[in-house]
C-alpha cells in the first residue's frame, strides 16, 4: 500500500470526528475522553489526543491512532479499515496491480467479481424479478443489497471465473465450487443470491435461496466456512447497520436474510441476522460493543420463540438489557412488512424487557399459590438468575416479588435453587457471579490506580482542591485500615506517574470532588462485589455441609450487601 494514501487519510480524518461517530467524547482540558469502548467502566479512562491523533485507555491500555481504532472497533484488518477510513475521508483507492496482490487480496477480488455476475445474471431474469418484486423487494432494495441471481447450471460460475483469470483452487477456497471425483461443480446453482459482507462491506459469503420451495432441496444455502468467512462471527447487515446501531443505542436481532432486508427497507436500519446459524456470544460481543440494548424479534413458530429464549439468555449473560419483540399476525417480520410496514414499527415499538416479558405470560395464566411459583421458577427465573449485575437482578427480584404477589426473600430463596437450562453455567453459587471476572479486576485496579493518584497529587500539591485525607478514610471505611495502607504502599513504587496521570486527568476539569464521589462510590460498589462473591461461597459451602443456620445467615448478608448496592447506584443516577 503506497503510504500516501495512508498520509492523506490521516490529514483528512481528524481522529475527535471519527471517534465522536463511534463513541461519546467530552472535553477534558486539551483532550477529549470516554468510557473505554475496549473494556466495561462506568468512570471514563479513555483519552483522546486532537494534537498527537492518538488515544489511550489508562484503564485496560488500549492505544493507537485512527486506523488503529477502526480496525479493533469494527474487528477489521488493517485494509478493512482502510477501506472504511477512505470512504469517509473521500479518497479514492486505486486497484492493485495484479502482480503485487496477496492471496488474501486476490480473495475479496473474486469474491467482488462473482457478486457482479450474480447481479448481472439478475437483471437478465425477468422471472426473479417477478418473485422478489412479489415478495415486496423494491428495485433500490435489490441494488443496494446487491441481490443477485445464478442459473441452476453446473458450470456457469466456474466457466465465467476461469475467464476472469481465477484457478479452480482459489475458487474452492472461495467456497464458490465443490471438488468430487468428475472435476469441479456450482456450490449455487438456480439460487437467488445474498451477499454477506464483512463489516467494512466487502463481500466474504453467500446464502442462496431456491426460487420455488420444492420440499426437497434446501431453501436456503450457505458459503462454507472459509479462511474469510465464519458464520458464527458475521452478521448479516452489519455493515449497513453499525452507524443505526450506535446512533440509536439498540440493535435488533431478525432471524432470516428476508426479514432483514425487509426491515431495512422499511427504514428500520438498526437490525441485523444471523447467517444460517444460532446467535452466538462472538455476535453478540460485536453488537455489545456498539449498543447494550438489544431487541430480540424471531419467528412467531416454536422454533422461533425458542431461538429467542436462548440467544436472550446469552445476551443477559454478557450483561446486556434485552428485551423481545413479539411477532403477532404474521409469521416473521417479512412477513408482517409484506403485509404493511407499520406493523413492524408497532411491534417493536411494544418490545417488552425479557424478564417483563416471561413476567406478563407466567401473570396471564391467573395461577396462584404453588401453581404460580412453580410457573415463574420455569418460565421467568432461569433468566433472572442469568441477569449478571448483582444490581439489576435485585431490581427485578423485587419487580417479580411485588407483581407476582410474593415476599422478596422466597423469591431469592427459590432463584438460588434456580438451574438454567438455557446456557451452560460453570457457576455453582446461584444468587450471583462466583468469581471475580479479569474484566472486574482490571476495573477495580483502575479505580485504586485513579485514587491513589489524586491522593499523591493532592498530598504533594500547594493549592489543595480537595483534602487528601478525606480520601484515605472514606477508604478506610470502606474497606478497612489494613486494605488501605497496602493499597497506598503497592502504588508508592509509581507514584511520579500517578500524579502526572492525576493531574492531566483532573487538572482543569473542576470537577475534582464529583469525580472523587463518583470514584469513591465505585469503589465501594467493587469492594461490595467483592464481598458479596465472599459471602456466596460460604453459602454454597453451608449448603453442601447442609448447615442450614449458617446457610441462612449467609444469605441474608448476602442480601444486606445487594441492598447497599442498591442504594449506591441508586445515588449514582445522574
Ligand atoms: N435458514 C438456513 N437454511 C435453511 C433454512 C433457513 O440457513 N434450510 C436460515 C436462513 O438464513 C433463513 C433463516 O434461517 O433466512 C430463517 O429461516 P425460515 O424462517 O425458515 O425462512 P423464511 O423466513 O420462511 O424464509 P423466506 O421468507 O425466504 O421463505
Ligand atoms: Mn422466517
Amino acid at each position: 500500500m503506497p503510504n500516501s494514501v495512508v498520509e492523506q487519510i490521516k490529514e483528512r480524518v481528524d481522529i475527535v470526528s471519527l471517534l465522536e461517530s463511534y463513541i461519546k467524547l467530552e472535553k477534558s482540558g486539551a483532550n477529549f475522553k470516554a468510557r473505554c469502548p475496549f473494556h466495561a467502566e462506568k468512570t471514563p479512562s479513555f483519552f483522546v489526543s486532537p494534537v498527537r491523533g492518538n488515544y489511550y485507555c489508562f484503564g485496560c491500555s488500549a492505544k493507537g491512532d485512527i486506523f488503529s481504532f477502526v480496525e479493533q472497533f469494527e474487528g477489521l484488518d488493517f485494509k478493512g479499515a482502510l477501506k472504511v477510513l477512505a470512504e469517509r475521508a473521500g479518497v479514492e483507492l486505486k486497484p492493485e496491480r495484479p502482480e503485487v496482490r496477496t492471496e488474501r487480496d486476490r480473495m475479496y477480488s473474486i469474491l467482488e467479481d462473482v457478486t457482479v455476475f450474480f447481479e448481472e445474471n439478475l437483471i437478465k431474469s425477468e422471472e426473479v424479478n417477478k418473485y422478489l418484486t412479489l415478495r415486496g423487494l423494491s428495485q433500490k432494495t435489490i441494488k443496494t443489497w446487491r441481490i443477485g441471481w445464478v442459473e441452476a447450471e453446473w458450470h456457469t460460475i466456474r466457466d465465467y471465473l476461469l475467464k476472469k483469470g481465477y484457478t479452480d483452487t482459489e475458487m474452492e477456497t472461495a467456497g464458490l465450487t465443490k471438488k468430487t471425483e468428475k472435476g469441479y461443480y456450482d456450490r449455487f446453482r438456480g439460487r437467488v443470491i445474498f451477499p454477506i459482507c464483512d463489516s467494512s462491506g466487502r463481500v466474504i459469503a453467500f446464502t442462496g435461496r431456491i426460487l420455488h420451495d420444492d420440499g426437497k432441496s434446501a431453501k436456503y444455502l450457505n458459503s462454507p466456512e472459509t479462511p474469510f468467512f465464519n458464520k458464527s462471527k458475521t452478521l448479516f447487515g452489519f455493515d449497513k447497520a453499525k452507524n443505526a446501531i450506535r446512533t440509536h443505542d439498540y440493535s435488533i436481532l431478525v432471524e432470516g436474510q428476508m426479514d432483514l432486508i425487509m426491515s431495512h427497507q422499511a427504514g428500520v436500519v438498526n437490525a441485523v441476522a444471523s447467517s444460517g446459524t444460532a446467535f452466538t456470544i462472538v455476535h453478540l460481543n460485536l453488537l455489545k460493543r456498539l449498543s447494550q440494548r438489544i431487541v430480540l424479534a424471531f419467528d412467531s413458530d416454536k422454533a422461533g420463540i425458542s431461538a429467542s429464549g436462548r440467544s436472550a439468555a446469552l445476551a443477559l449473560s454478557l450483561g446486556m438489557d434485552v428485551k423481545i419483540a413479539a411477532i403477532v399476525g404474521g409469521k416473521d417480520p417479512a412477513d408482517l412488512i409484506l403485509q404493511e410496514p407499520k406493523l413492524w414499527t408497532e411491534t417493536l415499538k411494544h418490545s417488552k424487557n425479557i424478564i417483563d416479558f416471561y413476567l406478563d405470560i407466567a401473570l396471564a395464566k391467573k395461577l396462584s399459590g404453588r401453581e404460580l411459583i412453580k410457573e415463574l421458577k420455569t418460565t421467568v427465573f432461569p433468566f433472572l438468575f442469568l441477569v449478571e449485575s448483582a444490581m439489576e437482578k435485585s431490581h427485578y427480584v423485587s419487580l417479580v416479588a411485588e407483581r407476582a404477589g410474593i415476599q422478596e426473600a422466597a423469591v431469592w430463596e427459590d432463584l438460588k435453587k434456580t438451574q438454567s437450562p438455557l446456557v451452560e453455567q460453570p457457576i455453582t453459587a446461584t444468587l450471583g457471579t462466583s468469581k471475580e471476572t479479569p474484566e472486574q479486576k482490571i476495573r477495580k485496579d483502575g479505580i485504586v490506580r485513579r485514587l491513589s493518584g489524586i491522593i499523591f497529587w493532592q498530598t504533594a500539591a500547594k493549592d489543595k482542591n480537595i483534602d487528601p485525607e478525606i480520601i484515605s478514610s472514606r477508604i478506610v471505611e470502606i474497606s478497612g485500615e489494613e486494605e488501605c495502607k497496602k493499597i497506598l504502599k503497592s502504588m508508592e513504587a509509581i507514584k511520579e506517574e500517578l500524579i502526572f496521570e492525576a493531574e492531566s486527568y483532573h487538572g482543569n476539569t473542576g470537577a475534582l470532588k464529583k469525580d472523587v464521589e463518583e470514584l469513591l462510590r465505585e469503589y465501594e460498589a467493587e469492594h461490595l462485589k467483592g464481598e458479596f462473591i465472599r459471602i456466596m461461597s460460604v453459602v454454597s459451602r453451608a449448603e453442601t455441609a447442609k448447615n442450614a443456620e449458617g446457610q441462612k445467615e449467609a444469605v441474608a448478608e448476602a442480601q444486606k450487601i445487594m441492598e447497599r448496592l442498591k442504594k449506591i447506584r441508586k445515588n449514582s443516577e445522574p
